[in-house]
């Protein structure tokens, strides 16, 4: 039987998603967003496009939770972007009120789903999930690790003029400004990175990758990245959906591991059909240790700012 992908939110991200995932025949995909016909359009357009090319999948457009029913994984866009000069942390109040919605609306039809959150801001945002949702937290996770780290390893490959298949490297911590590039846990063709590339160049790659969401937003001026964005959720959603059992650096639940408890931040996990399989705790040296601290910190401060938004959290 097809597996069967929700998309809640069938904006830029949604629907390049849906695009995706018809294009590699994962899932038959549901659009499902408060603008019915944004969603309708949508799926109907990447439908008549499966006869182009001959996909075997089906779409609908929806704005009712009930088409939800029975997914195996569901990915959340619903929210709203950023515009140049914001943060992500400036879209808290507003993208909080839409999750809650959400959440309800998955636990109602798709209890089951593994569930890939997109909106930012972004850990704080699955957090905030997981709590209205009530949702087991192995089967929730954040999109944010997998774009960073193929925004650091872009930005590499460009300046070592080497393919991007043979950097291997990892992005840790919060979505935001305090992520954590981690050039230690790099390597290009299995070299460690530090002996391709200078102390002065590699910093400035990683303040770029830091700021590479803004970077966007400031040529785009309308709304923010979304091609990357939806190709790292796809591979998350893969990596679910046929088993790969992938590390990869996701926003997941921490209950004591790296040493912080009751938080969803980035990490790299193991990603196989039971949802979260596995935290991999990597040793940090002292400098990572105290960028992935700080980063912690950010996260922690904006769940306080959460909570004084809505009370529910508190529980
Ligand atoms: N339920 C479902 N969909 C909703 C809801 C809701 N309560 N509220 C808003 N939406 C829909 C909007 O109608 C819109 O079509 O979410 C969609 C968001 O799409 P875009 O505005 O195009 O935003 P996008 O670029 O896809 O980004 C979505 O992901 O990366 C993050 O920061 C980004 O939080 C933003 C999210």
């Amino acid at each position: 039987m097809r597996k069967k992908i929700s998309l809640i939110g069938a904006g830029q991200i949604g629907g390049t998603l849906a695009h995706l995932i018809s294009i590699k025949e994962l899932a038959d995909v549901v659009l499902f967003d408060v603008s019915e016909g944004l969603a309708k359009g949508k799926a109907l357009d990447i439908a008549q496009s499966t006869s182009v090319d001959g996909y075997n999948i089906n779409l609908i457009g929806t704005s009712n939770y009930e088409d939800i029913k029975n997914s195996d994984v569901v990915i959340i866009t619903a929210g709203v972007p950023r515009k140049p000069g914001m943060t992500r942390d400036d879209l808290l109040g507003i993208n909080l009120k839409i999750i809650k919605q959400v959440a309800e609306g998955i636990k109602k039809n798709s209890p089951n789903a593994f569930v890939i959150c997109i909106t930012n801001p972004l850990d704080v945002i699955v957090m905030a999930f997981q709590i209205y949702s009530g949702l087991p937290s192995k089967k929730i996770v954040g999109m944010a690790g997998v774009l960073d780290s193929s925004r650091f390893k872009y930005f590499l490959s460009q300046e070592l003029k080497i393919p991007v298949k043979n950097i291997d490297t990892l992005v840790l911590g919060g979505h935001g400004d305090t992520m954590v590039p981690m050039p230690n846990h790099t390597t290009v063709n299995g070299k460690p990175l530090s002996e391709m590339i200078e102390k002065s160049k590699l910093d400035l790659i990683i303040e770029r990758t830091r700021k590479g969401g803004a970077e966007i937003i400031k040529y785009l001026e309308k709304g923010s990245a979304f091609y990357a964005p939806a190709a790292s959720g796809v591979e998350m959603a893969e990596s679910y959906l046929k088993n790969l059992k992938k590390t990869l650096p996701c926003a997941a639940y921490l209950n004591g591991e790296y040493g912080v408890k009751n938080l969803f931040v980035g990490v790299p996990v193991v990603v196989g059909n039971l949802g979260v399989e596995k935290v991999v705790e990597l040793t940090l040296d002292k400098n990572e240790k105290e960028n992935f601290d700080l980063s912690i910190k950010a996260v922690n401060e904006l769940f306080e700012s959460a909570k004084k938004l809505d009370p529910d959290l508190k529980s």
